[in-house]
Order: structure tokens, then C-alpha cells, then sequence
């Protein structure tokens, strides 16, 4: 159950070896998780986080194969998670890849791939719950997005489309499940160093995963619809959004 501070007892993560999940979770052992299911496709990175979380106390820490991509199995993957855990206070989906980005180096199976990755696998992970979360009257899904997807810009055009449909449906499903007891946040990191930027020469205002993990607990505490990575991007792609085309298209990478 969800405490009168906003903090979940029991999680399920998708992308369970994410680096913002695992810090995510760190911060929430700390206060008052107790029962964690980690989902994804790597097993000894699952574990390694699984490791983490039982040193700092959490009693119950289960991991499970998962591919967002498989959407046949995603149904029967969220019946068998129900089972496990009493109540599912929080659904943390924290699975995306970066894709190509260079338009040259695009080709049909990577833009499927990708779309499926970021936003088709993750929101078809999310409805796979909806009827255990809704028979709850309770609960909270916060999904990873971007400000990727807030305005997409041609250097990363695939993923950044992706994430605005992401985005979109997080903010559609907040609006879809008003008055169901069940809440979705929506969070929007800039660049953040984790392992899918690692080698990347981090953009302006690059923040760390614990700095979005201490902005996911607080979001948590106060119950905010939508989660900006550092804050200042909410004002600063409020100003993006209204940028001519002629100039915006030569953003560079
Ligand atoms: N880092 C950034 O700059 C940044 C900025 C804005 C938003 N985000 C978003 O934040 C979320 C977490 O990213 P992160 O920075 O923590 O990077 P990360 O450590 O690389 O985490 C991404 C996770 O997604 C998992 N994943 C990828 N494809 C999957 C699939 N088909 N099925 C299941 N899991 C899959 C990866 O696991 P395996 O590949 O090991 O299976 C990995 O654990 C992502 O949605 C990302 O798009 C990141």
C-alpha cells in the first residue's frame, strides 16, 4: 500500500537493470519498499541491482525475463506478477534504447525496432496492468519519457519520435484513468549519464541518474502529473517549442 507520503511498499520495474531505475530504487529501499519485482532482459544486470536493493533491506526482490518488444507475452507476464506481490503500488517503466542517428544509418527493421522498444513495448506493458491496477483502486505508473519527445529534432529523430508517443499516451492514460484511484507521472529527462549515453558528449544541463531519481521520489511525495530532469527544461523547451522550423532544424546534434 502507498503510504500517506506518496511512497510505494511493493514495485514493479520494466527495464529492471535500468541505471535511473536502480537509483530510483535505492532511494525508495531507504524509506518504505519491501517487495520488488525486477523485469528485463539481461540477467546478471538484474541481479547486480537485486544484490543492491537486498543489502539495504528490501525482504522480497524477484527477477524475471522480459522483452517489452515480445507483446504476445505481456499479458501473461503482468497476471503472473500480480500473483506475486499482494498489491502493486507502483509500475516504474524505465525500458528505451537509443537508435541510430544518423538518417543514413536508418533502415526499416531499425525504426520498427526502435518505435517498439520506446514506445509500442512500454505502453502495451503498461494496458497489460491496467486491469490489475484498476481492481486495486490504487496505484501509480510512472513512465520514463523524454524531452526528446517533447520537440523532435532530426539528429535523433527515431527515438525522439518514440518518445513523444510515449509521452503522449502517458498523458492520455493519466487523463483516461482520472477517478480510478490509479495516477500516472510522466518524467522528462534531458541527457543523463547512464550506460545508454555512455560515450556520448553529454548535451547542456546534463543531470546524473541519482538526479533523477531524487526527482522521481519527490515527485512521488507531491503527486506532480509530470516530472521535469533538471526543472529548468520545462521553461527552457516551453521557449524550444516555439522555435521557427527554418531554426530548429539546425540544431545541430
Ligand atoms: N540516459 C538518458 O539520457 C535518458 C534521457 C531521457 C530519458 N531516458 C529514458 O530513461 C529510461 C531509462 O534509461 P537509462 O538512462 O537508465 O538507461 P539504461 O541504464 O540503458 O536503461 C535502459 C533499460 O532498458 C532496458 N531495455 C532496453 N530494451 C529493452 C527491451 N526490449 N525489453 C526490456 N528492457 C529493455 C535495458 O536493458 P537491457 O538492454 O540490458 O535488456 C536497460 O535496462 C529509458 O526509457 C530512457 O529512454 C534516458
Amino acid at each position: 500500500m502507498i503510504d500517506a507520503t506518496g511512497m510505494p511498499q511493493t514495485a514493479v520495474v520494466i527495464g529492471g537493470s535500468s541505471q535511473i531505475a536502480r537509483d530510483t530504487l535505492l532511494l525508495l529501499a531507504d524509506r518504505r519498499l519491501r517487495s520488488v519485482v525486477l523485469a528485463g532482459r539481461g540477467e546478471a544486470a538484474l541481479e547486480s541491482t537485486a544484490a543492491e536493493l537486498r543489502a539495504r533491506g528490501v525482504e522480497e526482490v524477484m527477477t524475471r525475463y522480459l522483452d517489452v518488444t515480445d507483446t504476445d507475452r505481456l499479458d501473461a507476464f503482468a497476471k503472473a506478477t500480480a500473483c506475486e506481490l499482494d498489491t502493486i503500488d507502483l509500475l516504474l517503466v524505465a525500458a528505451g534504447d537509443l537508435c541510430a542517428f544518423d538518417i543514413d544509418a536508418l533502415d526499416a527493421r531499425t525504426v520498427s525496432r526502435a518505435v517498439v522498444t520506446n514506445f509500442a513495448g512500454p505502453a502495451a506493458t503498461v494496458v497489460a496492468f491496467l486491469g490489475t491496477l484498476r481492481a486495486q483502486g490504487a496505484g501509480r505508473i510512472v513512465i520514463l519519457s523524454s524531452v526528446a519527445g517533447v520537440r523532435v529534432r532530426k539528429a535523433n529523430l527515431v527515438y525522439g519520435a518514440a518518445k513523444a508517443g510515449i509521452d503522449g499516451f502517458a498523458v492520455g492514460l493519466a487523463d483516461a484513468l482520472e477517478g480510478t484511484g490509479v495516477e500516472v507521472t510522466v518524467v522528462r529527462p534531458g541527457f543523463v549519464r547512464t550506460k545508454m549515453t555512455s560515450g556520448l558528449k553529454p548535451a547542456p544541463l546534463a543531470v546524473e541518474s541519482s538526479d533523477v531519481a531524487e526527482a522521481i521520489v519527490k515527485g512521488l511525495e507531491t503527486g506532480v502529473p509530470v516530472i521535469w530532469v533538471p526543472p529548468v527544461l520545462r521553461a527552457v523547451f516551453a521557449f524550444m517549442r516555439l522555435f521557427p522550423r527554418v531554426l530548429w532544424r539546425k540544431i545541430p546534434g
